[in-house]
């Protein structure tokens, strides 16, 4: 793998990717960026640094927190500290950090400079990259945002190791979609044949696994980076089935579980309905098992109505039919409208 790389987005805009080995190379490189800088923290990120920049806000984490009020807040700092339009943001943290200090900077004295460092492996591999602002609103989910993307995203791997194994968990459900994402099987295989070492978060795994991923989310980024060709919503397999669970459930499940779970009945409908070939089905669902994804799981028959009331409010909605992303084989993503029916066999228990 390469230790950087550039990724071109909306108006041939790019992005560097930039690999560090530790927390230390982390530093020297942010410290190169001189005094005009301003971050952004939650109180979980701050503690990743040995120390805090002076001219920074430590916001609370959390999804909750990514609201107009962190922003004004944000915005508000930027301002006290005499910052200007050839400020650099940095927004060090998880993907609600970094989602809301681009947005932030994207609208900063109409557009400051800006870094992302995620801490998180969810902004690692999807967050981070890819241009997208956003903050919640009205009880509705990233509701206000625009493209934006960072000059500079850089990962230091060092920083998962105080992770929450919930939370490190939700980025993998990611990483192991993305490897259905691509006609290369390269990261598939890495994930299947490294499985220790990445539940165990060995170093010698985390940048390439990190690596590969991004490479997906890229190559299909870099088609659509406004997302206005349909291509980039081929990223949301197994979130319709997914989203709908997580919110039946009152979101008491993770984002990553309920992602892993939705892939798993993304792969059966795509078999039964597109003719996935059987052995694909097959190694994809050893794989979300082995890596200790509840895919068995299914809902009560008396909870059909509030899931599929669920899936009806999905985003990705064409002529008043959800669609769902299906695979006709690993890397050939498309957009389809599932029947009732189907849907039903699929996640409802049989007896
Ligand atoms: N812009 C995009 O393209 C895009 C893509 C996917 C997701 N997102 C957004 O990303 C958000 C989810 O991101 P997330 O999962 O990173 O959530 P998050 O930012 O809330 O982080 C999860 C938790 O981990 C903590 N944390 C962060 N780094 C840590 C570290 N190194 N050690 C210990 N704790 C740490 C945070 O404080 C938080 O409590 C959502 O708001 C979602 O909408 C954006």
């Amino acid at each position: 793998m390469e230790d950087k790389f550039k990724v071109t987005l909306a108006g041939g805009e790019t992005s560097s990717v930039i690999f560090k080995k530790s927390i230390d190379d982390l530093c020297s490189y942010l410290k190169a960026y001189g005094e005009n800088v301003f971050y952004v923290f939650d109180e979980n990120s701050a503690r990743i640094l040995p120390s805090i920049p002076e001219k920074s806000v430590i916001l609370e984490s959390g999804e909750i927190n990514k609201n107009m009020e962190s922003l004004e807040r944000i915005i508000g700092s930027a301002l006290s500290f005499g910052s200007a339009r050839d400020t650099r943001f940095v927004g060090f943290g998880g993907g609600v950090i970094c989602d809301m200090t681009a947005l932030a900077a994207s609208l900063y004295m109409r557009g400051a400079k800006l870094t992302l460092v995620p801490t998180t492996l969810l902004s690692m591999v999807d967050a981070s990259v890819g241009g997208k602002t956003a903050i919640d609103y009205s009880g509705g989910k990233n509701l206000i945002g625009t493209f934006y993307p960072a000059e500079d995203v850089i990962i230091t791997t060092e920083c998962l190791s105080s992770l929450s194994d919930r939370e490190y968990r939700c980025g993998l459900g990611e990483v192991i979609k993305h490897s259905f994402l691509t006609e290369d099987d390269a990261l598939f295989l890495f994930l299947r044949d490294n499985r220790e070492s990445i539940l165990s978060r060995c170093d010698e795994v985390l940048d390439e696994m990190v690596y590969s991923s991004l490479m997906v989310k890229c190559s299909l980024i870099e088609q659509d980076p406004l997302e206005k060709r349909g291509i980039r919503s081929f990223l949301n397999l197994g979130h319709t089935f997914g989203h709908a669970l997580e919110s039946m459930k009152g979101y008491s499940i993770s984002h990553g579980e309920a992602v892993a779970w939705g892939v798993a009945r993304a792969l059966e409908a795509s078999y039964e309905e597109n003719g996935l070939d059987e052995s694909v089905l097959k190694r994809g669902l050893t794989l979300l098992t082995d890596y200790g994804y509840d895919i068995g799981y299914r809902i009560a028959s008396s909870s059909w109505e509030s899931y599929y009331r669920a899936i009806g409010k999905d985003k990705k909605k064409s002529g008043g039919k959800v669609k769902f992303v299906l695979l006709s084989a690993p890397g050939r993503p498309y957009l389809a409208p599932l029947d009732e029916h189907t849907v039903r066999s699929l996640v409802v228990q049989k007896y």
